[in-house]
């Protein structure tokens, strides 16, 4: 017999972002993040989890491709859910797993994105975050979704926030042990349902410096990175909650602009500096701004993860068809800059 199960996550975009680690085992953050989550049509990992007796080894392929189980990231997740995994009885196919038969079986999983993998894109987000709600789903396990957070964490820290639609909070927690990091939802997605998610898909090469490298060298090296994590980030959490919670887009897009800023002021403080960013990428941040300024009030928040594709959050759908008439301006299908866009649909969060 063969049980399997399948489950489908998206990515999340933090408009706080995550970066740099106090344990790099446990991935535990430097400082509180927040994240919106895609609309499962969009950006998203399918990820189907198979036990057999008949399996002899644990094996993983990765959109198609058949990829290494033995890294760390991914024996601790499987680990961690192998010691809450449960009784299952299927009576209709004749299948029953003893709790203490999970510790002798073998998984096979099989896991798709519908999107460029590591081009700074958060495909390691959705993926740990399915991988880890597919297996608890197969072995019985009876976490919440903040539970099965703090496990995902241990997969890859953003992956944590995918557990939950709407907006996400990951808490850094204060535990030696990561038992208090997780993430917690602040908000469903219905309750901020006209905001317009564009992604500007500036290059989808796999990213040069890779984030758990690049936060690795940040920590170690800037400055910039221990104000942010004490000083800045504290206060903008709770300045953002209350955004997100009023529905007020001046404050959000203030907030995820200057966030991102800050982050990639970091990376360039860091030694050897990181740059994310190319040229298209900085014409789209300017393009946004002298729009936002002329408007008098912002109309859409850009945010740049670790690569240089822009997420743009349009206020509502009609500042998101001005954006999109903007970027078909400045970037006209013909001109040379290597742009292509993505559009998440008018109801994308
Ligand atoms: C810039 O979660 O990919 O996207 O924990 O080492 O796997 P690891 O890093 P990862 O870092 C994401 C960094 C970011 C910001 C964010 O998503 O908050």
């Amino acid at each position: 017999w063969v049980r399997m199960v399948t489950a489908q996550t998206p990515t999340n975009i933090a408009v706080i972002k995550y970066w740099g680690k106090r344990d790099e085992t446990l991935i535990l953050p430097v400082n509180d993040s927040i994240s919106v989550t895609l609309d499962p049509a969009h950006l998203c990992t399918t990820t189907t989890v198979a036990v057999s007796p008949s399996f002899d080894q644990d094996r993983m392929w990765l959109n198609g491709k058949e990829i290494s189980l033995s890294g760390g990231r991914y024996q601790n997740c499987l680990r961690e859910i192998r010691a809450r995994a449960c009784e299952v009885e299927d009576k209709e196919k004749g299948i029953k797993i003893a709790k203490k038969d999970w510790e002798k079986l073998h998984l096979h999983v099989a896991s798709y994105n519908n999107f460029p993998t590591a081009a700074g894109l958060a495909s390691s987000a959705a993926g740990f975050a399915c991988l880890v709600f597919a297996l608890a789903k197969l072995m019985n396990a009876k976490e919440d979704n903040s539970e099965l957070s703090a496990i995902a964490r241990q997969g890859s820290g953003s992956a944590c926030r995918s557990l939950f639609g709407g907006f996400v909070k990951w808490i850094m927690g204060k535990a030696e042990d990561g038992s208090d990091s997780l993430a917690v939802q602040l908000v469903d997605e219905k309750h901020w349902d006209e905001l317009v998610i564009i992604i500007a898909v500036v290059s989808s090469r796999q990213k040069e410096t890779s984030s758990t490298t690049g936060m690795r060298d940040s920590v170690e090296t800037s400055l910039l990175l221990q104000h942010r994590a004490k000083e800045v980030v504290p206060k903008r959490i709770k300045q953002m909650e209350e955004a997100i919670k009023n529905r007020d887009f001046g404050s959000f897009a203030q907030l995820t602009c200057a966030d991102s800023n800050q982050f990639h002021a970091v990376c360039l403080d860091t030694s050897p500096p990181i740059f994310y960013m190319n040229d298209t990428s900085h014409r789209i941040i300017s393009c946004v701004e002298k729009w936002n300024c002329s408007a008098g009030t912002p109309q859409v928040a850009y945010t740049f993860d670790a690569g240089p594709n822009a997420v743009l959050i349009a206020h509502n759908r009609k500042a998101a068809t001005q954006l999109m008439q903007k970027l078909l301006f400045c970037f006209p299908p013909s001109s040379d800059a290597d742009l292509n866009s993505y559009v998440i649909g008018d109801n994308s969060i």
